[in-house]
């Protein structure tokens, strides 16, 4: 199955390796450049089915740091175009763009808090900070949700006339719109705050604000933690719940990562670890799901599929490792996959 074709509305995918969302913290105003260039094109031209570029800042205060990408205005999707571009003329790879708020975890380096001077004022649903220590995050008004809500948007728009293929939301790890679905970080009073339904508001207004700028060329994901591995926290029946309603919303895929959002929570890290969540909402919820986390090799992934437990094999540092993962895996097992003809000396 790995190496058999998938599709979302109108895109197909060559195959199901998926190239993670990784942050390279090497933009400068959010412009990515001949890195970013160098670093997807050559997992494109290593065969990946998808590549998802980095957690791209809707707003320059989304941004985790300083180096992240950004695609609040139209010079950065300029930028982005010439990557997207690249991909499509030489593989047969899609792209798409995870689309990110870091809100009490941005303004960092290295993992580190950084000055106002040098950074900025962080913002949340509470004013909670992440770590002890740090400045206390500024309560988001709903007025000021409202206005996030539209940034998403327009950065959508954004990404689909740079010609990415595929959007993808980062509720993800701690940042922005997980900090709105977890109770622990969450204790606001008004609609976005208290029930399940109203700290899962911000959310399905960002899926419903991005979706209207999508057509059937353009699948929407979203990314979340299953679980924060914390009591009294968000766990996996909320995640299936939440999945739920995505899938109402017409989201297309669920990519399940976890934690994040609990400076200190214990997390028991083994090969596979975050698929059994991700085979929990597939069949709970009956939406398709990523499968992310120590997954390395051609036969693991394999098993997740054959097992139903996910349509897609997210990798992320395997794929640092070695970018021809998707073809070096097709040629073990003699399977199709893109090749670069430029290469064909080295197939057999
Ligand atoms: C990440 N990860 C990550 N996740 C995400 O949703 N958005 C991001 O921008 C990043 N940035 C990032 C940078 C780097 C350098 C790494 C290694 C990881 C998490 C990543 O996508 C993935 O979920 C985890 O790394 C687990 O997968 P692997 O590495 O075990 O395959």
């Amino acid at each position: 199955m790995l190496y058999s074709p998938i599709k979302f509305r109108n895109i197909e995918l060559q195959n199901r390796w998926v190239m993670s969302p990784m942050c390279m913290y090497s933009a400068i105003e959010g412009m990515p450049n001949d890195f970013h260039l160098v670093h997807y094109g050559s997992r494109a031209q290593g065969g990946t089915g998808l590549l998802i570029a980095e957690a791209t800042g809707v707003v320059p205060e989304g941004r985790i740091t300083n180096g992240c990408t950004g695609i609040w205005n139209d010079e950065q999707a300029e930028s982005f175009r010439r990557i997207v571009d690249f991909v499509h003329q030489h593989s047969k790879s899609k792209i798409g763009i995870q689309l990110a708020h870091a809100g009490r975890k941005a303004s960092t380096w290295n993992g580190k808090q950084i000055s106002l001077e040098e950074g900025w004022q962080t913002v949340a649903p509470s004013p909670i900070p992440y770590m002890e220590g740090e400045r206390i995050p500024h309560e988001l008004s709903v007025e000021e949700i409202n206005g996030l809500v539209q940034k998403f948007k327009e950065a959508a728009q954004r990404a689909v006339n740079a010609g990415f293929d595929v959007i993808e939301i980062h509720a993800a790890h701690g940042y922005l719109l997980h900090q709105f679905l977890s109770p622990l970080s969450n204790n606001r009073t008004d609609e976005y705050g208290g029930s399940f339904e109203n700290r899962c508001r911000f959310l399905l207004e960002v899926v419903e604000a991005v979706n209207e700028v999508l057509d059937d060329n353009h699948p929407l994901f979203v990314r979340i933690s299953a679980t924060e591995y914390a009591e009294n926290g968000w766990d996996l029946d909320d995640s299936v719940k939440l999945a739920q309603l995505l899938k109402e919303k017409k989201v297309d895929l669920v990519d399940v990562s976890s934690g994040g959002n609990i400076h200190g929570a214990r997390i028991s890290v083994f090969d596979g670890y975050q698929v059994p969540f991700a085979a929990k909402i597939r069949k709970e919820a009956g939406i398709a799901t990523g499968a992310v986390g120590l997954i390395t090799e051609v036969k693991q992934a394999e098993e997740i599929l054959q097992k139903g437990d996910a349509d897609l094999i997210f990798v992320a540092r395997e794929i640092l490792r070695n970018p021809y993962l998707a073809i070096k895996g097709a040629l073990e097992t003699h399977e199709e996959c893109f090749f670069p003809k430029q290469y064909e000396r080295a197939k057999k």
